[in-house]
């Protein structure tokens, strides 16, 4: 099912509202192989209920609706352990980083998925590969890894999952600028290998530098989208960015 031109993510009219406030009214987004899509836009936009309802999961348990699909298989209605399973996988704003246990142990608790052609399933050792600094510090425990080093036992854990989609929500968000490039780099590499990437971000001038396509947020709602290059410069764009600098 995962021919190279139809989407691995394709999602229609998705809407998420916490009690009966609509937080999030998306009419359509695809995503396809080899493709990083950046979401932009404002604190309180509605990025993180966006990423949150692709995986069908969220702290404040919004009523959702709509249709999402991975690899041309409807997947709205399963929970949320089964869209991971299926290659949907989320890297939160918190990481998931298993605070008590060291980077090694946090790697050895990826389930891996099922076998299935054409799913590459990372080893820990192409982890490494893609984070040298996480081979250096695998003795260490989660809770003593920075930001940046979190970041990238975070991606490295959804890596050993198998995923299809890789959605990240704001994963530049306490890390030094060097790093925010080492990260976003990397995700070029992953999308260059095939996979599709759901970029969540604040930092949208750093966003622009890997991002193929970039979405606008505002109030739940989609205000802009186009390739990156094209819709970069709108000034609502700009806003958003100052927006979120300011907050
Ligand atoms: N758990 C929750 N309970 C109630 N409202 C929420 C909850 N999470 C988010 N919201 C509301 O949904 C809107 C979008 O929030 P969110 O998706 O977190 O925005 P962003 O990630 O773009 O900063 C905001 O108005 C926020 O107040
Ligand atoms: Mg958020």
């Amino acid at each position: 099912m995962s021919g190279d031109t139809s989407p691995v993510l394709h999602v229609r009219q998705l809407q998420a509202s916490y009690a009966g406030n609509r937080a999030l009214d998306l009419h359509s987004l695809d995503l396809t192989r080899g493709e990083i899509v950046g979401v932009v836009g404002a604190n309180g936009a509605g990025k993180s209920t966006l990423v949150n309802a692709l995986l069908g999961w969220s702290r404040g348990a919004p009523r959702l609706s709509g249709e999402v699909c991975l690899d041309g298989q409807r997947i709205d209605g399963w929970a949320t352990h089964q869209r991971v399973r299926a290659g949907l996988l989320l890297v939160p704003e918190g990481k998931l980083v298993f605070a008590q246990m060291n980077v090694e142990e946090n790697l050895s608790r990826s389930l891996a998925p099922p076998a299935e052609p054409g799913r590459h399933v990372y080893s820990r050792d192409e982890v490494y590969d893609l984070f040298p600094r996480l081979k250096e510090r695998r003795q260490h425990l989660g809770s003593q890894l920075s930001g940046g080093e979190r970041q990238m036992l975070g991606i490295g854990r959804a890596l050993m999952m198998g995923p299809k989609a890789l959605l990240l929500d704001e994963p530049s968000i306490g890390l030094a600028p060097k790093l925010v490039d080492q990260v976003l780099r990397t995700l070029r590499t992953l999308a260059h290998a095939g996979l599709a990437i759901l970029l969540v971000e604040q930092n949208v001038r750093a966003a622009m530098e890997v991002v193929d396509r970039l979405v606008l947020i505002e109030r739940g709602r989609v205000v802009l989208e186009g390739p990156a290059q094209a819709v970069g410069n709108d000034p609502r764009i700009a806003e958003a960015y100052l927006g979120a600098t300011a907050a």
